[in-house]
């Protein structure tokens, strides 16, 4: 392993983050199961990195990949794509966003780039509103937007981002408000910092940090935000890279945990959908998703294999409500920790994987 290590160190970045002090090789997987280089049988509760939703080697999805694998690989969006329509109209249909249109990416980076391309054009504005401690990719647009400075290398951006209060429930000046009271002062907040700018484009928020911390807010606040936002016409963009497909068990999305204030503008995900596969994608009404007047296309994004891994994994998904399961497993994990310790009483929801 060490020698594997050493070479891994000679050739690829310092800044690519390895876990462990003696980093391991994962070799294959199974069910919630991985095995190291070692032979060593882990419990896989990252679930790849939320990525690995449904099952490391989901018979339905390796059958999928394997059979579309024999078919074609590639065609890029040049062509007509039948498992990407088909996708594509199982996401609109259930993004909740009326008349959606969906475009599909190869990571959530890309997803949140998009949105911020298709924000940015419909608005005419490069400002946007993003949370405190968010986490949002690693391109340089989405590095601009990430307020963890762990992961946000550079100060430099295309954009201009304000950052707004909210997201951590449990630190800063309003953490010892009740609920009540910390979505007043949130919203007073943002009014504020809205009454000194003009034309923001959009704000984008994780419905629950993950890389922040797996906290959030509680619930009703984005659609508190969201009244606000309307006034001013800004566009509400929920990354949902982390939190969609049920896996927050009390809902599909995590936006629909503010679900008063109706869908968002915008919505990207990413990570679970493909089991693995790079997919990613953004969904927006289409008013807002064709507001770009140049033509664009996508080399690796929607690709047949990745779409009929996604249709596959999303089939199951469904047929076995593993929204349902992550509802009760992750209750009781929840309930469990709350019993034991106390201080973690805030912790709202279920962030379960569905496996
Ligand atoms: C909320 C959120 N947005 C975006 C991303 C970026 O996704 P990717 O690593 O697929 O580019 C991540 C990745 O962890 C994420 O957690």
């Amino acid at each position: 392993m060490s020698g594997l290590y050493d070479r891994h160190k000679a050739v690829i970045p310092d800044w690519v983050a390895l876990y462990y002090r003696d980093p391991i090789e994962i070799t294959h997987g199974e069910g919630r199961h991985v095995w190291d280089a070692e032979g060593r049988k882990y419990l896989d509760f990252f679930g790849g990195i939320l990525t690995t939703m449904t099952a490391h080697a989901l018979p339905e999805v390796t059958k999928a990949v394997s059979e579309q694998a024999g078919r074609i690989i590639h065609s890029s969006t040049l062509y007509l794509n039948r498992p990407m329509v088909e996708l594509a109209e199982r996401v609109a249909g259930l993004s909740g966003i009326p008349d959606a249109r969906v475009f599909f990416t190869t990571s959530g980076t890309e997803a949140n780039d998009t949105a911020l391309l298709l924000a940015t054009a419909y608005r005419r504005s490069n400002q946007i509103l993003a949370m405190r401690n968010s986490y949002h990719g690693r391109s340089f647009s989405t590095v601009g937007i990430t307020g963890n400075r762990t992961w946000s290398p550079t100060g430099l951006s295309p954009l201009q981002t304000l950052y707004v209060h909210g997201g951590v429930r449990t630190r800063g000046p309003y953490a010892q408000y009740t609920d009540e009271r910390f979505i007043e002062a949130c919203v007073a907040d943002l009014e504020d910092l809205l009454g000194h700018t003009r034309d923001v484009a959009a704000l984008i928020a994780e419905p629950i940090q993950g890389v922040g911390g797996f906290t959030s807010p509680p619930d009703g606040l984005y659609a508190a935000f969201r009244r606000v936002l309307d006034r001013h016409g800004i566009l509400w963009i929920s990354d949902e890279v982390q939190t969609g497909w049920g896996r927050t068990g009390d809902h599909f999305w995590g936006w629909q945990a503010h679900g008063q204030a109706g869908p968002p503008d915008i919505l990207t995900f990413a990570k679970g959908i493909g089991n693995g596969m790079s997919v990613g994608g953004v969904v927006a009404r289409a008013e807002v998703m064709n507001c770009l007047d140049a033509s664009s296309i996508s080399t690796f994004g929607g690709s047949p294999i990745t779409m009929a891994a996604g249709l596959a994994n999303l089939s199951h998904l469904l047929e076995h409500d593993l929204q349902g399961n992550a509802r009760r497993v992750g209750g009781l994990l929840i309930e469990r920790i709350r019993a034991r310790r106390p201080e973690f009483r805030r912790c709202g929801r279920s962030a379960a994987a569905a496996s």
